[in-house]
């Protein structure tokens, strides 16, 4: 079993190497760099990533594995090759730009491929298996330890592109979840190296519903939450594509809403605050958010806002936060 294991780290590294090479420096890669030029990437960037380019051949990869010595029904069972229709092993990626997924000791697991011609889906991954477990993982937490140590933050992105945009950014701290929901493993994993967790999802719907789950789950884990928001929709590798380095992370980063004021936009969208019974439904809401809250500082600074905007006396409004206490304990 452990031979087993061995081996297929082994062809995950063989491999990204061979994609890496085909992208970088043969024709049946040009399309795949071609893709990344027009994305905004770098030679410089597509090598510190190791992107790479999977052909639309049905077989190379299986050929090339196979003249290596690697078993092909090991292949198959570790994810790396397929099985069609006909019961003939297959390359699994086909015509995608190849992200390797590193585990945090820095070695490659799994892969994440992109279309580069709008097939469905448009990031194919890597399946399960005993080495890559998704829930468990956070995409560049090996690249990005020190400077995460270093700064005594990171930062949350959705996806792979995020991650390597910010990268180019001058943010080398960022991490993601590979999509939108972040686990209580992955939330632990980043407390043990640090306070301060930014969420820097995307600005659609999906994004910031996702960010709102990752804050309430960061903040159980004790983390110091805050959470960044972008205008119209953008993604951050669309922000920094549009905007620039400098007001991503001016604007975006450094202007990130504390956990509590991203909560108080967040759930004003399901109320009216014009009505009074939404109104006092909405004050009720954050009173029980507040009650939650730790440090007592904390409580006091947001019991003054809510007073200040809903013209409440900062008396009652404590009153109400003792009264939640009382039936928690
Ligand atoms: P997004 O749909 O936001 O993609 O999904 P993206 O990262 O902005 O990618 P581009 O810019 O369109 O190329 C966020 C993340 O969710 C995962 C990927 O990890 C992606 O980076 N995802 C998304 C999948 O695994 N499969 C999919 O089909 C889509
Ligand atoms: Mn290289
Ligand atoms: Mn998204
Ligand atoms: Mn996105
Ligand atoms: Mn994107």
């Amino acid at each position: 079993y452990k031979r087993e294991q061995n081996d297929v780290l082994k062809a995950y590294e063989w491999l990204s190497k061979l994609y890496h090479h085909l992208l970088r420096h043969t024709k049946e890669g040009k399309e795949g760099y071609n893709y990344l030029l027009s994305r905004g990437f770098t030679d410089d960037i597509i090598d510190k990533f190791q992107l790479g380019f999977s052909p639309g051949s049905k077989d190379f990869i299986a050929e090339f594995l196979e003249k290596k010595g690697f078993h092909k029904q090991l292949m198959v069972k570790a994810g790396i090759l397929s099985v069609n229709e006909q019961d003939v092993v297959t390359d699994r990626f086909r015509s995608r730009v190849i992200f390797p997924i590193r585990n945090h000791l820095g070695k490659c697991i799994a892969f994440g491929g992109r279309t580069i011609t709008n097939q469905e889906p448009k990031y194919l991954n890597s399946p399960e298996t005993d080495l890559f477990q998704k829930g468990k993982l956070l995409y560049n937490f090996d690249l990005a330890r020190s400077a995460i140590r270093k700064e005594q933050k990171a930062v949350l992105f959705e996806g792979y592109m995020d991650v390597i945009s910010a990268y180019k950014a001058g943010v080398h701290n960022g991490v993601a979840t590979l999509g939108t929901s972040i686990t209580e493993s992955q939330a632990k994993l980043l407390r043990r190296y640090v306070d301060t967790v930014v969420i820097c999802y995307d600005a659609d719907k999906a994004g910031v519903q996702a960010a709102y789950k990752a804050a309430k789950l960061l903040k159980s884990v004790n983390c110091t939450v805050k959470v960044a928001t972008m205008p119209n929709n953008l993604d951050p590798d669309e922000y920094i594509g549009q905007y620039g380095a400098d007001r991503f992370k001016q604007d975006v980063l450094d202007a990130s809403d504390t956990y509590m004021t991203f909560l108080m936009k967040f759930l004003a969208k399901d109320y009216n605050l014009h009505l009074e019974g939404d109104r006092i439904q909405y004050v009720e809401r954050i009173l029980d958010e507040i009650a939650l809250m730790e440090r007592p500082i904390e409580r006091e600074y947001y019991l003054k806002e809510l007073s200040n905007q809903f013209d409440l006396s900062l008396d009652t409004l404590s009153l109400e936060v003792r009264n939640r206490l009382k039936k928690t304990v």
